[in-house]
């Protein structure tokens, strides 16, 4: 599925990003959180501690003296409280619900009890909206006293803060009621969990994350793109351009690519090579070929005389092939849009003239893109062994998007089985070919085969059931 090197370039540094990032986020945030329930346990503790000093006071004076001592402590360590004693229990409405607030108020609870020297019955602890909070009888809002009473206490402006209520019965019909914010009062409002501009902030940092390594992705792998599209294209043309390769790119890309220069130079120079010295051979063979002839022609032993130019017509015929097959990976030819429809109708005309009739089937939807000489003498030849060994021929065109298929099918005796690939091999023919006389030097099927493979091609051979031969000619599209 990721097949590319981009697409896994691409997968291992947005991988790596985020998790990265994920990680260091999850551990700033754990660091964070442990901080935060550090600072909330020694909150509890002080509240605890002042909430509890309060109690004690109260139950140890007389009643009388109760309303002093209230007043002391409306003020007392950094918080301001609201302290009044109530005849009844006021109802609190739980304002806040998490795991945070369970674990301030157990905290809270242990505090007083550690500072108290026992478990105060009865003590309820919880926290409340102010806007909601009721103060010295269930019927009065704390909202509704006038501002300077205890407003200024609790309520906070623009967003409320939980106040913290704790409730104790000190005495018949006697609750002693304290409500006070936390000295970090918005404590227990910040969630645990990522917030909504938090998350903004993540998301345009993965964006930016992204496009910079998308950039940086295709910078890396431009190169080596340009280089596999040059090779595939070196594949069917091998003369494209020599040195068509730009020493761009990381190190090993520019390594490549000189490498990849030299091999096509190299190349070239080979292919150029043999096609000299095949063109050198048969050249120099005709000279003695000639001469042989001449002096058999001065022969008196006639039926000698005919075996000897037999022969040597045969040689000949090889000698003139043998510069046809270095021919056949014709470099020099270049590529062109060939209509492949067209190509068919002219191998039906051309063969009717002689005499023989091609049933063409299928349609190229667009041209192909390759040497148009080559293909067509890689097809005729086809097409001549399939008139010369076969009869009723027929051409099938399957074309779609990844190939252009021809395949060449008669109806004569095919080929055994133990011989389809040995017919391949330059100068071989089988027997019967040979008796028959048809004059070829057997290498119509290597010359074809040549010209498939220099298109990127191949050229295979099937018997088909029944009788006859399927040659099919299968073409890539680049
Ligand atoms: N369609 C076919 N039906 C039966 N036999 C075939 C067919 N095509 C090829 N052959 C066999 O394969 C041999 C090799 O074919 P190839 O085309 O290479 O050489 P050729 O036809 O003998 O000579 P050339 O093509 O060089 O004139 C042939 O001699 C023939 O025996
Ligand atoms: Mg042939």
């Amino acid at each position: 599925m990721i097949s590319s090197l981009y697409a896994r370039f691409l997968v291992l540094m947005v991988g790596g990003l985020i998790s990265s990032f994920l990680l260091s986020n999850y551990l700033w945030y754990t660091v964070l959180e442990s901080k935060r329930l550090a600072q909330g346990r020694e909150m509890a503790r002080d509240m605890a501690f002042s909430v509890g000093s309060t109690m004690e006071f109260i139950r140890a004076y007389p009643t009388e003296y109760r309303h002093i001592i209230l007043n002391q402590f409306r003020d007392m360590g950094g918080s301001r409280y609201l302290v009044s004693i109530n005849k009844k229990f006021i109802n609190i409405d739980p304002f806040i619900d998490s795991d945070l607030k369970r674990e301030f108020i157990d905290n809270f609870l242990a505090a007083i009890e550690e500072k108290l020297g026992q478990r105060l019955e009865g003590l309820s602890v919880e926290f409340a909206d102010p806007t909601e909070l009721r103060v010295y009888k269930n019927d009065i809002r704390l909202v509704d006293l006038p501002p300077r009473w205890a407003q200024n206490t609790l309520i906070r402006e623009p967003e409320s803060a939980p106040v913290l209520v704790a409730q104790v019965l000190v005495g018949e019909g006697e609750w002693l009621y304290l409500a006070g914010l936390l000295s970090d009062p918005y404590y227990l409002n910040e969630s645990r969990y990522l917030g909504a501009d938090q998350l903004l902030f993540l998301s345009i940092m993965l964006v930016v994350l992204l496009a910079i390594s998308w950039v940086l992705v295709r910078w890396l792998t431009r190169p080596l793109v340009k280089l596999s599209r040059a090779a595939r294209r070196l594949g069917t043309d091998i003369e494209y351009d020599i040195r068509s390769l730009q020493i761009e790119g990381t190190r090993e890309v520019r390594e490549t690519a000189m490498a990849f220069n030299f091999m096509q130079e190299r190349v070239v120079r080979f292919i150029e090579d043999r096609e000299r010295m095949f063109s050198a051979i048969s050249h120099d063979l005709k000279t003695p070929i000639t001469r042989l002839r001449l002096r058999s022609e001065l022969m008196d032993d006639s039926d000698t005389k005919r075996k000897m130019i037999g022969d040597l017509e045969e040689l000949e015929s090889m000698a003139r092939g043998a510069l046809d097959l270095g021919k056949s990976t014709d470099i020099h030819e270049g590529m062109h849009a060939i209509n492949i429809n067209q190509l068919m109708r002219t191998f039906k005309d051309e063969y009717k003239l002689m005499g023989a009739e091609i049933e063409i089937r299928g349609i190229a939807k667009r041209p192909y893109f390759g040497k148009p000489l080559a293909l067509k003498r890689c097809i005729s030849n086809l097409i001549n062994n399939a008139v010369f060994y076969g009869k009723s021929l027929r051409l099938d065109v399957v074309d779609s998007r990844a190939e252009m298929k021809i395949y060449i099918v008669d109806q004569g005796p095919g080929i055994p089985e133990e011989q389809l690939d040995k017919v391949f091999e330059p100068y071989v023919r089988l027997e019967g070919s040979r008796n028959r006389n048809t004059g070829g030097a057997g290498l119509g099927l290597s010359i074809a085969r040549n010209i498939a493979h220099a298109h990127g091609g191949r050229l295979t051979l099937r018997n088909r059931i029944g009788s006859g031969l399927e040659a099919a000619v299968i073409l890539p599209r680049i």
